[in-house]
């Protein structure tokens, strides 16, 4: 229960990775709040019921207009945002595509949401830690970006910009007592991927035989990072991206 009394922002939170992640800030003592595109009122009213504090909120990260008043609502309920996890991605309903047949609407729907979704967030949450003196914002990055795959150009590039991010953001926000980090999944089962029968066929075992630890990644695979980088275990680590990937990538 380390996290007691702290408040926790995590976008994306409707399924996959999102939701195992605010499952575990949750059982960490946080008070969470649980954004989505598709809304999140379902998965809070589950955690409700195991005696969680938590909020589901309807959510567009690529809206300014959305992600303020994403920010105000959880500020409303709970005081404070303590914690940010970027998780809210377009990734597991991409189709994979040969560079030359993407279209500019594609990069820009990726790039507004993976990227500019992360800006938004960030700026939207800086006021409330600045005044805090104290926040941890955690990105959710990708291995692709460190390896290279093919036929997802626009995701990668939309994921690499998110490392370079961490790093240039934990440079600006650190005066102000804020970590910002990032943590690099590998090709990991969440909901999305299970049902992207493409991504199933050309990812799953290639995943696997790349990796030190060489067995499928579950969503709970990746909580531990999350908890851990938004504990106070972390308050000296900052603008550092982890791969929780079972030893796919050494970087
Ligand atoms: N699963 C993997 O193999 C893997 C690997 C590396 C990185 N990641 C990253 O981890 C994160 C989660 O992965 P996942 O497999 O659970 O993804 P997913 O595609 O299954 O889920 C993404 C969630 O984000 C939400 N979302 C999409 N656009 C949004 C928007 N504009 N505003 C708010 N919410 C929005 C979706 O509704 C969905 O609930 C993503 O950032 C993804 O890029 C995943």
């Amino acid at each position: 229960m380390g996290l007691m009394g702290k408040t926790a922002l995590v976008t994306g939170a409707a399924t996959g990775l999102g939701l195992a992640f605010a499952k575990r800030l949750a059982a960490d003592g946080a008070n969470v709040a649980l954004a989505d595109l598709k809304g999140a009122d379902e998965p809070a009213a589950a955690l409700a019921k195991h005696g969680h504090r938590v909020l589901g909120l309807r959510a567009d990260v690529s809206s300014d207009e959305s992600v303020t008043a994403m920010v105000a609502a959880t500020v409303d309920r709970f005081g404070a945002v303590d914690i940010l996890v970027n998780n809210a991605a377009v990734s597991s309903t991409l189709k994979l595509t040969p560079f030359e047949e993407l279209t500019v609407g594609e990069w820009q729907h990726v790039l507004g949401v993976n990227t500019i979704g992360v800006f938004l967030c960030c700026r939207a949450v800086a006021l409330p830690m600045r005044k805090k003196k104290s926040g941890r914002i955690i990105n959710i990055a990708s291995g692709t970006a460190f390896k290279g795959a093919p036929f997802l150009l626009h995701y990668i590039a939309s994921k690499g910009a998110v490392m370079s991010m961490t790093r240039s953001l934990a440079r600006e926000l650190g005066g102000d007592n804020i970590t910002v980090n990032a943590v690099s999944p590998g090709y990991t089962l969440s909901e999305g991927n299970l049902a992207n029968a493409q991504f199933l066929a050309a990812q799953r075992d290639a995943a696997v035989s790349s990796r030190a630890l060489p067995r499928d990644a579950y969503p709970d695979d990746l909580v531990g990072a999350v908890s851990f980088l938004a504990s106070d275990d972390a308050a000296f680590i900052t603008g550092q991206i982890l791969a929780v990937d079972g030893g796919s990538v050494y970087h």
